[in-house]
Formats: structure tokens, sequence, C-alpha cells
């Protein structure tokens, strides 16, 4: 009898044990994992940030206004897991989930974003995994704003490993709808009112027009600073052969 007791007890132990360990080899899982996701935003930041040095320094323009980034919180992850019904491991937040990581990239102009996109995706170790054009299609609701999931490589000591990035980029007029439509959704708590979204329709619809317009006016510009300006201009001496600018260029 007392054996018995004995045994219960060791058995409980070592499944304390067991269980501990399992517990502490998950999170160790989970930690590292969200190093990787740490590691694949800091890469497309340094890639994004070099891009539009370059595009600044060959076109005396900024593609890029600003970016944003933000690693998905557990609680979200795990509350994501739950709501698709899929098992709650470090495995299946691989395999299931694509905005672990998210990387946010606001432009000036729609031609920015089109060109952000398309120099990020010609470069060699950036795989495109998947494309959702929410401009030429915008959302019901409005939304506005093209989005890109990528997959890049992290280069670890033992091994590489490919990581899913969510890339939104959109123009600063397409943002700043994006985030008060959030804003107010997530207010309202209960469902907006029909006359409350069309409302927010309208205003997205206004803000598309916004950002054509402010296109137009940008190319406008850049095209009369490209022709030399006639006071720039120096009569020939001669009265022959080339005109010559100011700057002599
Ligand atoms: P999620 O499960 O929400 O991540 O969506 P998804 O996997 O179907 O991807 P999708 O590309 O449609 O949207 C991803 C993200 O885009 C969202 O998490 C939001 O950040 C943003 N987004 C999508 N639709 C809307 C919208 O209607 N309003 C706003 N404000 N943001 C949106
Ligand atoms: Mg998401």
């Amino acid at each position: 009898m007392e054996e018995k007791v004995f045994k219960t007890a060791d058995t409980e132990e070592s499944y304390r044990r067991t269980q501990t360990e399992e517990f502490v080899e998950n999170l160790t899982d989970f930690v590292l994992q969200q190093q990787l996701y740490r590691a694949a935003i800091k890469e497309m930041r340094t890639k994004l940030e070099i891009l539009d040095e370059a595009f600044q320094v060959r076109y005396d323009h900024n593609p890029i206004h600003h970016i944003e980034y933000r690693l998905k919180s557990p609680k979200s992850i795990f509350g994501k897991l739950r709501k698709k019904g899929l098992p709650i491991t470090t495995e299946s937040i691989w395999d299931n989930l694509t905005d672990v990581a998210g990387v946010r990239v606001i432009c000036n102009y729609i031609d920015d974003v089109y060109r952000v996109a398309e120099l990020l995706l010609k470069q060699d170790d950036i795989t495109l995994v998947r494309v959702r054009n929410y401009i030429d299609y915008p959302k019901e609701n409005g939304y506005r704003s093209l989005h890109l999931i990528v997959s890049v490589p992290i280069f670890l000591a033992e091994k590489t490993e490919h990581v899913n990035v969510e890339v939104q980029i959109r123009t600063i007029a397409m943002d700043f709808w994006a985030s008060l439509e959030h804003q107010l959704k997530y207010k309202a708590q209960d469902d907006v009112s029909q006359e409350l979204r069309k409302r927010l329709k309208n205003c997205a619809d206004s803000i598309a027009a916004l950002d054509i317009e402010m296109q137009s006016i940008h190319k406008e510009l850049q095209n009369a600073r490209s022709k030399p300006d006639e006071n720039d201009v120096l009569p020939d001496p001669e009265g022959i052969g080339e005109t010559k600018t100011a700057s002599g260029t």
C-alpha cells in the first residue's frame, strides 16, 4: 500500500517534469520564431530604405514618405489561429499565417506605390507569395492599398529560413482613410450604420480622386523642372551653334 502511494507521487512528479520541459521547449521555439520574423522585418525595412535613398539620388524624388512595421502580438496570433480552427503550434503559425511580420510603406503618389513594389520584387532574394491589388480593385467599403506577401531569406548560423512578410503599400491619402476607418470601426464596436458606411465610401472615392489629381500636378511640375528655364538660357555670343544653359548642363 505504502509502495503504491510512493509510485503515484513519483509518476505525478515525472509527468509534471515532462509538462514543464515541453512548455519550455515550445516557448523556446516560439521565441526563436518571433526572432526570425523580427529579423525579416528588419531586412525588409533596410531594403526599402536603400531603394528610397537610391531613388532620391537618381531622380531627386523620395518615393517613400515613411515606413511603419509591427510584429503580430501573441494574443492576435493565437486569436487568429483559434478563429480559423487551426492548431496552436509554431508549425501552424509558420504554415498558416502570412501576416506575423508586417511592414507598411506609405508613399507620396500612386506611381510611387507601384514603383516601390516593382523595385522590391525585382530583387533576386525576394519571392512573391501573393498579391492583392486593392488599388485597381478597391474593397466594397472603399479600402485601397497594394498588399504583397513576400518571402525573404534570413541567414542563420546553421541554416537559411525563408520568412513571409506582409507588405502593405499605399499613398498618404489611402493611409489617412484606412487609419480613420479602422479607428471608427473599432470604436463603433457594433455594426456601423448603412448611412455611415456610404459616407465613408464617398470619402474613399474623394480621396482616390485627390490622389489622381496630386499625381498629375506632381508630373506636370516634374516635366516643367526637367525643361531648361528660359531665363537660364545664355545667348550664343557668335549667334550660331548650340545654346547653353546657365548651369552648363
Ligand atoms: P486578415 O485576416 O485581416 O489579415 O486579412 P487577409 O489575410 O484576408 O488579408 P488582406 O490582404 O485582405 O488584409 C490584410 C490587412 O489589410 C488587414 O489586417 C488590415 O491591416 C488591412 N485591411 C484590409 N481590409 C481593410 C479595410 O477594409 N479597412 C482597413 N482599415 N484595413 C484593411
Ligand atoms: Mg492581418
